[in-house]
């Protein structure tokens, strides 16, 4: 059932564990329900946020607005023959339990994704990714509820301009659609990407490449990489992965022959954040309850009791650094709030 909450503490529905309080937070189980919600209540006007998890977002002060936060279960085959199988999931089925079941049902496509916190609503926001595979890859349609007009719409993959940790929600849509059910086609004789990293070295010890394996894999090199959020307060990479024209890649290779670079296309490479912000000395620095994770720069921690601005401040800091030291512009993939 929908509930209308005041002076809610946000604490628990943001991985960075900050202390922040909304005015109102706005929880519904239906698509329905928001659609009865929106036509009672003009919200385009007001300050308003779309919530799932918490897990890509830095709230900096109190939200004095309206939370909306869908909390949408179910999936459901709607269609299946040999080789596909396509499913339609709530909005707020947690996103590593959904990766869990399409494993246990031998779906494949999304077991590179495995243990990304957050929601499936929020799966095509930034268009989720890791270890050489990407949720456009597997998202057919995105269904939504307008904010301005009201009513249900659906999204085309092609509709979505899925890109790198990018899409139309991101940009002209940006706020303007609640996310409520995603569709997925996964493959039923899925073919396995494992030439990501350490991923098929480390299958090796598993004897058999399966969906199962490779999930296993995925959970291990993360766990041992990124930190637990239950544990210290983070929201993933902070910045994005930058990507510049080859140029200007070529140049830093010359100068900082370990600098790891990725082929974007023949015109642009990407460049590992994480490496430009450790050669700047940050990793493992901390100011306060605000730090630089010891094993990963990406990712910046809460030790405890950090203010949301204090991790925007370290932000920043660490921009103008790499921007003094390479020339190169982060930009950041948590969204502040
Ligand atoms: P939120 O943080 O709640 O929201 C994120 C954005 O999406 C906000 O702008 C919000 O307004 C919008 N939004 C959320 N739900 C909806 C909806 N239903 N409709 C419309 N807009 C909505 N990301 C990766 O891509 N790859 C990784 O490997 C990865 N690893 C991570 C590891 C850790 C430890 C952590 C903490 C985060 C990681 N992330 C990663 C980032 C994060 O998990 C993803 O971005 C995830 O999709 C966010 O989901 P969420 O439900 O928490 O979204
Ligand atoms: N590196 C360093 N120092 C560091 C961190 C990384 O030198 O402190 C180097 C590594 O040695 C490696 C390179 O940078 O050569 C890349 O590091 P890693 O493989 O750990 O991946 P990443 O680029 O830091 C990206 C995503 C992650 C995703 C992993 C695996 C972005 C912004 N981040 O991280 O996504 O899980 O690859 O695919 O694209 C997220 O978006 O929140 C996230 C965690």
């Amino acid at each position: 059932m929908a509930q209308l909450l005041k002076n809610y503490c946000l604490k628990k529905h943001n991985t960075f564990g900050i202390e922040a309080k909304a005015r109102y937070f706005f929880e519904f189980e239906q698509q329905q329900e928001i659609l009865e919600f929106l036509q009672k209540n003009n919200i385009i006007d007001i300050q308003y946020l779309i919530l799932g998890g918490g897990s890509n977002l830095l709230f900096t002060e109190d939200f004095d607005g309206l939370i909306l936060h869908p909390n949408i279960k179910g999936i459901d085959v709607i269609e299946e023959d040999d080789d596909t199988v396509l499913l339609r999931v709530g909005a707020n089925e947690d996103w590593d339990e959904f990766v869990n079941w399409c494993v246990d049902h031998n779906y494949g496509g999304i077991e590179n994704l495995s243990l990304i916190p957050g929601a499936v609503g929020a799966s095509p926001v930034q268009n989720i990714g890791a270890y050489g595979v990407e949720v456009k890859e597997v998202i057919e349609t995105v269904e939504a509820v307008s904010i301005e007009t009201k009513n249900a719409v659906a999204f085309s993959n092609a509709h979505c301009e899925f890109d790198y940790r990018n899409s139309v929600f991101k940009n002209e849509y940006k706020n303007l659609f609640i996310i409520t059910h995603v569709q997925f086609r996964l493959q039923k004789q899925p073919e396995f990407k494992v030439h990501y990293g350490a991923v098929s070295k480390e299958l090796e010890a598993y004897g058999e490449i399966n969906l199962k394996n490779i999930r296993e894999v995925i959970i291990k090199i993360r766990e041992s990489k990124l930190p637990n959020p239950e544990e210290l307060g983070n929201a993933g990479s902070f910045f994005k992965n930058p990507i510049v024209d080859k140029e200007k890649a070529n140049k830093l290779k010359a100068q900082y022959e370990n600098l790891p670079t990725y082929e974007v296309n023949d015109f642009e490479t990407k460049l590992a954040a994480g490496w430009l912000i450790e050669q700047c000395d940050w990793k493992g620095k901390r100011f306060g309850d605000a730090g630089v994770h010891k094993d990963q720069a990406l990712v910046l921690v809460n030790y405890g009791n950090a203010k949301g601005n204090d991790i925007l401040k370290l932000a920043n800091d660490i921009r103008k650094s790499v921007m003094f030291k390479f020339g190169v512009k982060l930009e950041m993939e948590v969204n502040a709030i």
